[in-house]
């Protein structure tokens, strides 16, 4: 059959190579230590499961209204209220089958051939197919390691054209874990002012914050960038819900109208039971957000120590999401007894092949001097992979 155009310009995922083998090796009985998983390792919590048992129980089992129960929006706008100064209506907020589903909606709506859509480098890998998708034209831009990994407002600057629509800012950020201070994301607000340019801020990882950090919401700096940003946020990564697909945004009414009218067309509702399920999780589960976040806070301690007791590798200290991205590049150019190490793909190889250990090469993020490990796991697989994997390096020629 002949595919149409838009799936030729999809990139196969380089990080499918890998997962595909490790895959293959675990079910060939191989203690496989696998950092590539991008979900955390926790239960949902249980008020949550409670509450979606409760939600099949009383049958509220058929669909919803198209962007979610009012309920739901309602509590999505009061927690954007209490937790992050920003007043919204109920109808300014979009329930979605998951924040990936809700970012596919928006660049449905908001983008098109011509416009360009800034991604600050490195990136979560599916902002430039999404923008793709919406016969859009990603521009990235390379946040710099010794920044930290935080794209500064001069770079952005230097980025526009007539052309750019709009930037997607994703912090705390997958893959890096940085997250922008106050200052930086004031200036940040100024260049999008001048340039009258749309921010789509995904704030997924907002709760998985580090150090006694406090996050501040791009949209909360004022009026004016309020009106230009939509918020993106979800039930996954902060309330361990990825398997019930719970995303949302909040914005313009313009644009979540549009939304809207996508997914009407597209998923309908998000799923029923799983409303009801974050509904519960919205008012009942902080508590089991903090102890997670306590706990991704110490794993994050050791795999930040174990990375930088590597020879030549170096580490900016994520500030928040489950995600540590050290540059490796100290090894590219060496050599092993099955070939050479000329880039993150290779170093990737070698380590599931020769210390069984999974990790997501760079290029997928689009920053390939650098590997991604997942601190979602327990510390005794941190310290024990980290480890094999310094003997691995070390054994390089
Ligand atoms: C930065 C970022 N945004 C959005 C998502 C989508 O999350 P979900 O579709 O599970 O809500 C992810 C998931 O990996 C992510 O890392």
């Amino acid at each position: 059959m002949t595919l149409a155009d838009r799936v030729e310009r999809l990139e196969h995922s380089p990080t499918l190579r890998i997962a595909a083998m490790a895959k293959r090796m675990s079910n060939e009985g191989l203690d496989v230590l696998d950092f590539s998983v991008g979900q955390p390792d926790f239960p949902t919590p249980s008020t949550a499961k409670e509450a979606g048992k409760n939600a099949i129980d009383a049958n509220r089992t058929g669909y919803t209204a198209n962007e979610g129960i009012l309920e739901l929006r309602a509590a999505i706008a009061a927690k954007l209220r209490v937790e992050n100064c920003l007043e919204y209506a109920p109808q300014d907020v979009i329930v979605s089958p998951g924040a990936k589903a809700t970012l596919y909606f928006l660049a449905m709506a908001l983008f098109q051939a011509g416009d360009e859509v800034v991604i600050p480098a490195p990136y979560w890998v599916t902002y430039p197919e999404q923008v793709r998708l919406a016969d859009a034209t990603p521009v990235f831009v390379e946040a710099s390691e010794s920044n930290g990994f935080r794209l500064t407002a001069s770079e952005l600057e230097a980025a526009v054209t007539p052309r750019t629509k709009a930037v997607i800012l994703n912090y705390p950020g997958n893959p890096t874990g940085a997250c922008y201070d106050r200052p930086e994301l004031e200036a940040i607000a100024e260049v999008c002012l001048a340039h009258d340019l749309i921010v789509i801020a995904d704030e997924i990882y907002e709760k998985l914050l580090y150090d006694g950090r406090a996050f501040t919401s791009i949209a909360s700096l004022g009026p004016e960038i309020k009106e230009r940003t939509v918020v993106v946020n979800g039930m996954s990564k902060s309330y361990s819900m990825t398997g019930w697909r719970l995303g949302y945004a909040a914005g313009p009414r313009d644009v979540i109208d549009a939304m809207g009218k996508i997914q009407s067309h597209s998923t309908s509702n998000a799923t029923s039971i799983a409303q009801w399920a974050g509904l519960e999780a919205l008012r009942s589960a902080a508590p089991d957000v903090e102890r997670m976040v306590g706990e991704f806070e110490r794993r994050r301690d050791v795999m930040l120590d174990r990375l930088l007791a590597i020879p030549g590798v170096t580490c900016p200290r994520p500030a928040g999401a489950f995600y540590a991205f050290p540059n490796v590049s100290a090894y590219f150019g060496r050599s092993h007894p099955g070939g050479t190490v000329d880039s993150a793909l290779d170093l990737a190889a070698y380590l599931l092949e020769e210390a069984l250990v999974a990790v997501v090469p760079g290029e997928a993020f689009g920053a390939p001097a650098y590997v991604r490990l997942s601190y979602a796991t327990s510390v005794e697989k941190i310290e024990e992979g980290t480890g094999r994997m310094k003997a691995a390096l070390e054994r390089l020629g």
